[in-house]
């Protein structure tokens, strides 16, 4: 049975959208899902695009691996400020400790 738990999108404007989100599923995939239009996600995921740029708090950046080269590389290239918690959210899975976690979207992608 496929889990789910309550994601938070806070958008550039200021809007904080509550979603909900499937574990296993990518916070990329679910911010489409769910008409986030700060996520672009031009490359479907294939981390080539840049477009899919999120900004994690410090909790829930603790919850994901480290970027790996790909990710940090194409993080040099995203075209809003990059923060310490800069993620690219086709790279973070959802999981069950994720539950009740704010992703910010920046102003452009
Ligand atoms: S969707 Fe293109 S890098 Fe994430």
């Amino acid at each position: 049975m496929t889990q789910e738990i309550v994601l938070h999108y806070k958008t550039s404007d200021g809007t904080v959208h509550t979603v909900d989100a499937r574990v296993g599923d990518s916070i990329m995939d679910t911010a489409i899902k769910n008409d986030i239009d700060d996520v672009v996600a031009e490359c479907g995921g294939s981390l080539i695009c840049a477009t899919c740029h999120v900004y994690l708090d410090e909790q829930s950046a603790a919850l994901f691996d480290e970027p790996d080269d790909f990710e940090l590389e194409m993080l040099e290239g995203v075209a809003s400020e990059r923060r310490e918690h800069s993620r690219l959210s086709c790279q973070l899975i959802i999981k069950p400790e994720l539950a009740g976690h704010t992703i910010e979207t920046p102003e452009r992608q």
